[in-house]
């Protein structure tokens, strides 16, 4: 077992019609938490690591975490650098051991995105790792936005097309309407399927990627809310749409804002619940069954990935 790329990985999911989910860690219990769920689920996994989180837990631990966590399952995980903002950082951890990075020039010009992704391309493909690009900017369908507005803030699909093509990077994240974050939508929850097919169509055999995908659900905003947070309003991805996206050629979901959810919800609620509680052991593992609960849900009712394996 090992830490390997997630390129066959999110072939065989395509393939399949399914799509692998990657989750954000950057802690022991998450990543308890997620490999438990993997582990009951039978489902391929990625786990990744943003660069607040690199920072957070710093390298060292992070690669042992995820080392002790192959050693404890018996699982294969894809390690995977998430918005990597240039060469640098995915070099880094390229170096580091990670099997897959993203290098995210969502906001530079089409041509220099393209340049800094084939600089990561061949640095990363030389020593065995795959790497995710994205195109387009991550941003909510407005109920009144006009066909022009949409048409500047998401994915063109020739670009995405002749950037595939140029570049030779192995997945690209596209915007459909997802966004980062809580507070996705202003109405109505709304993707751009048409958008979806057209790229799918352009790129047959090649796997998508979906970033700001959590859904929010109300139950966990509410428990949140109910046990002193303040999060009003949260609004995300429904499941069904990402059910939908996954049979039609997305092959990698992020998911971390359901995750933190999850979390502080569950902690919340023991900390309100038993206030003489003052043993973070008691409050982080009602948080790390949440995250396994959680996960769990994911792979089995949305992303379609259970028994996979
Ligand atoms: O897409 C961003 C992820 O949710 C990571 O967030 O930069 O706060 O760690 P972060
Ligand atoms: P969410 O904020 O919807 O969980 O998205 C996470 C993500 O895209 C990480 O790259
Ligand atoms: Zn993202």
């Amino acid at each position: 077992m090992a830490i390997i790329s997630s390129k066959e990985m999110l072939i065989k999911a395509y393939n399949e019609k399914y799509a692998v989910g990657a989750f954000n860690v950057n802690n022991m219990e998450i990543i308890q938490g997620i490999m438990d769920a993997a582990l009951q689920e039978r489902s391929p996994l990625i786990l990744q690591v943003s660069a607040g989180a690199r920072k957070y837990a710093k390298p060292a631990y992070l690669m042992k975490l995820v080392e002790a966590a192959i050693e404890d399952t018996g699982l294969d995980v894809c390690l995977h650098l998430d918005h990597g903002e240039n060469f640098e950082i995915c070099a880094a951890c390229v170096d580091d051991g990670f099997s897959s990075v993203m290098i995210d020039g969502s906001s530079l010009s089409f041509e220099h995105n393209i340049a800094e992704t084939k600089k990561v391309v061949e640095y990363a493909h030389e020593r065995g790792v795959s790497v995710e690009a994205e195109l387009g900017t991550l941003a909510g369908i407005e109920d009144a936005v006009s066909v022009s507005e949409k048409d500047a803030k998401f994915t063109d699909p020739d670009q995405a097309a002749e950037f595939v093509e140029r570049t030779g990077v192995d997945s690209l994240a596209i915007a459909i309407g997802t966004s980062h974050g809580a507070y996705k939508f202003k109405g109505e929850p709304k993707l751009d399927f048409e958008r979806l097919e057209k790229i799918t169509k352009l790129l047959p055999g090649f796997p998508i990627v979906l970033h700001g995908s959590s859904s929010v659900p109300e139950e966990f905003v509410t428990l949140c809310n109910q046990y002193g947070g303040k999060i009003p309003g949260a609004k995300g991805v429904p499941e069904e749409m990402l059910a939908k996206a996954s049979k039609m050629g997305v092959a990698k979901i992020n998911i971390d804002t359901d995750l933190r959810l999850a979390m502080t919800a569950s902690i919340r609620k023991v900390l309100t619940e038993k206030p003489d509680v003052f043993d973070p052991r008691v409050y982080l593992k009602e948080g790390r069954e949440a995250i396994k609960n959680m996960v769990a849900h994911k792979m089995r009712d949305v992303l379609g990935s259970s028994g996979r394996l």
